[in-house]
C-alpha cells in the first residue's frame, strides 16, 4: 500500500496522485462525483474528485450516486483498456476497478456546471461560491496566494524582522480614503474604525524598539471597488528603523523575487528604478507598464517657434504607434475624445505613409516640423504618431493613457515587469480651501536636498517616496517617516494642518516621538495584486475567497444586512434611512 502524507483515517492518498506505478493496489479515495457515465445497465463510470484531480472509478451500475454526492471509494488500480486512455487527465492511464461506493454526503444538483471548460456567469459563482471554489481555477488560484504568503513570512523572516499583529479596531489614520466604522456599545456615540492599514501601528513598533517589523495585514477602506480593489484587502506590511530608501527597496525586492520565483519558477532579474519624473516625461504615468516601448517622445524644441496653432504649447510630446497607421477614422476620434476626457484640448495625429504625412494638420506644417514628427522614434511607414500639446503634465498623461490604451495587453498576460518609482512629489496640488494635499501621508519625509522648498515652492518639493509597480499596476508604496518634530511641523503647516487638529488626530504618535524616535521608513504592497497578477487574472476578486460585487456586496451572505433592533437599540443607534 503506498501511504503518504494526504493519508487520513478516511483515505489512503488523493485522487490525482493514482498512477501506473500503483497497477494492481487497493486504495481508498474520497471526493465528489464529478461526473456519472452509464454503460449499458450494470456499469458505471464514476470521475471522483478532490483538490488533486480525478480519478475514474468503474462501478456497478445500481450504486445510486449522483454529481456532487460525497463518496469514499475503494478499488483496486488497473490500467485502462486499450483505446480508452484519457490524456487529458493527470491519472488518465488508469482506473480504480472492483470497486466499493459509500455514500458520505448526497447533493442536490448544482446550481451550475463546475467543469472548467464552461463559463459562468460571475454572479452565480459569488451566490454560491462554495461550489465555486470546488473549480480546479480557484483551488489552483488560492492554493497559489498560500504559497506566495508562506514565501513572503519565509522571506521576511529569513531577513530578521518580526511579525507583529497590530488592532483591527482602532482609530482614524491619515490616508485618505473613507473609513470604515464600528459603533461601540460600551461607550455609546464614539466609534472604532477599522484600519486602513497599520501605519500608525507600525511606526509606533518602531518607538517600541521592534526594529524590523512585518505583518501580512488585513486593510480596510470604503472606496470604490475596481479590478484592483476590495474592501479588504491583504498587505505585505513592512517598517524598519535605521535604514534609509535603499535598505528597504532591496528588503521588499528580496521578498518580492523569492515569491515571484515561488509562484512563477522563475526569478526575476534585479528591479530597476526611475524616479517619478522620468516615469512621467517617458510613460506619462507614476506606474510604467514596461511590458512594452512605445516610450514617449519629447518634441517640444521643433515646435518652440510654431506657427501652427494646435501645437503652441510650453510642450509638445509625441507617441509613436508601430503599425498604427491602419486604424480607422472612427477609432481616431474615440482616441481624440479620450484625450480630450483627460483634460487635452485636442489630439494630433499622423499617418506616416510613403507619400509623407497624412492628417487634417499635415498641410499646416513647414518641412521640418514635417521631417521631425515623420521620424519621430524612428517611425516608419504604417506607423501612427499621436500628439498632445500642453503643459507638461497634461500633455505626459494623456499620451501616457493612450499609450496603455492602445499598447498593453490585460495586466495578467506576457512577462513580469517589476520597476521601483521614486522620488514622488511631496504635495499633489491644492485643494479647495487653497491648502496644499500630500502625495503620501503627511509623514513622508521630503528629500533632503528640497528641505528649503517647502516654504517657498512646495510643489516642487520631492519626497523620500516611493512605489513598486509591476505590468501597469501599483503594487505597493512606502517612504522614509519624519522622525523630527521641527520637520512634521513645518509639514503640518504647508499641509494647512493646525496644531490642535494635529493634536486630535495624530496626537498619541507625535506624543510617542517625544519619547526617541528612531529614524525609520517602510512599505506595504497588495498581495491580492501581486497574486492575481502571477495568477493570470484581471481582477483580483479572482484570488480571494469570498469578495464583494462591484456595489459592495456580498452575494453569499447577503452583507451589509440590517441587524436586530436589539443590537441597534444596544449600540444606541437611530436609523434614518434604509437600503438602496
Ligand atoms: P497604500 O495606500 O499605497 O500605502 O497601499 C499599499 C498597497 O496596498 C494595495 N491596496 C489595495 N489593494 C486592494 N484593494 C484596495 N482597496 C487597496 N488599496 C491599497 C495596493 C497598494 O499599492 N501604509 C501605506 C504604506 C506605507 O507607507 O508603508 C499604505 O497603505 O497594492
Amino acid at each position: 500500500m503506498s501511504m503518504n502524507s494526504e493519508a487520513t483515517s478516511m483515505r489512503d492518498l488523493l485522487c490525482g496522485s493514482i498512477d501506473s506505478s500503483m497497477i494492481g493496489e487497493r486504495v481508498t479515495v474520497c471526493g465528489w462525483v464529478a461526473k456519472r457515465r452509464e454503460h449499458g445497465e450494470h456499469l458505471a463510470f464514476l470521475d471522483v474528485r478532490d483538490r488533486s484531480g480525478i480519478v475514474q472509478a468503474v462501478v456497478d451500475g445500481s450504486v445510486d450516486v449522483r454529481g456532487e454526492y460525497v463518496v469514499r471509494v475503494s478499488g483496486t488500480v488497473q490500467r485502462r483498456p486499450e483505446g480508452t486512455l484519457n490524456d487529458r487527465l493527470a491519472t488518465g492511464e488508469v482506473e480504480l476497478t472492483e470497486c466499493t461506493v459509500e455514500t458520505l454526503a448526497s447533493a442536490e444538483p448544482p446550481p451550475f456546471q463546475l467543469d472548467e471548460r464552461v463559463d459562468i456567469d460571475e454572479q452565480v459563482r459569488l451566490r454560491y461560491r462554495f461550489l465555486d471554489l470546488r473549480r480546479e481555477k480557484m483551488q489552483h488560484n488560492l492554493r497559489l496566494r498560500a504559497k506566495v504568503n508562506a514565501t513572503l513570512r519565509r522571506a521576511m523572516d529569513a531577513q530578521g524582522f518580526c511579525e507583529v499583529e497590530t488592532p483591527l479596531l482602532w482609530a482614524p489614520t491619515p490616508e485618505g480614503a473613507r473609513e470604515f466604522v464600528v459603533p461601540s456599545r460600551l461607550h455609546p456615540g464614539e466609534f472604532y474604525v477599522l484600519p486602513q492599514s497599520p501605519q500608525i501601528a507600525k511606526q509606533l513598533l518602531m518607538v517600541g524598539g521592534f526594529d524590523r517589523y512585518y505583518q501580512i495585514a488585513r486593510c480596510l477602506r470604503d472606496e470604490d471597488l475596481r479590478a484592483d480593489r476590495q474592501f479588504e484587502f491583504t498587505q505585505l506590511d513592512l517598517e524598519a528603523s535605521f535604514v534609509t530608501q535603499d535598505d528597504i527597496l532591496a528588503f521588499v525586492s528580496a521578498a518580492v523575487l523569492d515569491a515571484a520565483e515561488a509562484a512563477t519558477g522563475v526569478r526575476p532579474g534585479t528591479i530597476d528604478s526611475m524616479t517619478w519624473a522620468q516615469a512621467l516625461d517617458l510613460y506619462g504615468t507614476d506606474k510604467p507598464d514596461l511590458r512594452f516601448a512605445m516610450v514617449l517622445q519629447d518634441l517640444s524644441a521643433a515646435f518652440a517657434t510654431t506657427e501652427v496653432k494646435a501645437f503652441a504649447a510650453p510642450v509638445v510630446k509625441a507617441l509613436r504607434v508601430p503599425g498604427g497607421a491602419t486604424l480607422s477614422r472612427s477609432r481616431l476620434d474615440q482616441l481624440t475624445e479620450q484625450a480630450k476626457s483627460l483634460g487635452a484640448k485636442g489630439l494630433a495625429w499622423f499617418r506616416v505613409t510613403t507619400e509623407g504625412l497624412d492628417s487634417p494638420l499635415a498641410r499646416y506644417l513647414n518641412e521640418d516640423e514635417a521631417r521631425v514628427i515623420s521620424t519621430t522614434d524612428g517611425a516608419e511607414v504604417g506607423d501612427l504618431i499621436l500628439c498632445v500639446a500642453d503643459e507638461h503634465e497634461t500633455a505626459c498623461k494623456v499620451l501616457g493613457a493612450l499609450r496603455v490604451t492602445l499598447g498593453a495587453a490585460p495586466v495578467g498576460e506576457g512577462d513580469h515587469h517589476y520597476v521601483w518609482v521614486t522620488e514622488f512629489p511631496m504635495f499633489e496640488g491644492i485643494d479647495e480651501d487653497g491648502n496644499l494635499q500630500a502625495a503620501h501621508h503627511p509623514f513622508t519625509m521630503p528629500h533632503p536636498d528640497d528641505l528649503d522648498l517647502i516654504e517657498t515652492d512646495p510643489l516642487k518639493v520631492r519626497s523620500q517616496a516611493y512605489d513598486l509597480v509591476l505590468n501597469g499596476w501599483e503594487l505597493g508604496s512606502g517612504s522614509v517617516r519624519i522622525h523630527r518634530a521641527d520637520i512634521q511641523s513645518r509639514i503640518f503647516k504647508a499641509l494647512g494642518i493646525s496644531s490642535e487638529e494635529a493634536e486630535n488626530r495624530f496626537g498619541f504618535l507625535l506624543g510617542a516621538f517625544k519619547y526617541g524616535a528612531p529614524p525609520h521608513a517602510g512599505f506595504a504592497f497588495g498581495i491580492d495584486r501581486l497574486v492575481a497578477i502571477f495568477a493570470g487574472e484581471e481582477n483580483i476578486r479572482e484570488v480571494i475567497a469570498y469578495p464583494k460585487t462591484q456595489s459592495g456586496t456580498d452575494l453569499m451572505t447577503g452583507a451589509p444586512k440590517e441587524i436586530t433592533q436589539r443590537q441597534v437599540n444596544d449600540l444606541r443607534l437611530k436609523i434614518t434611512a434604509k437600503g438602496s
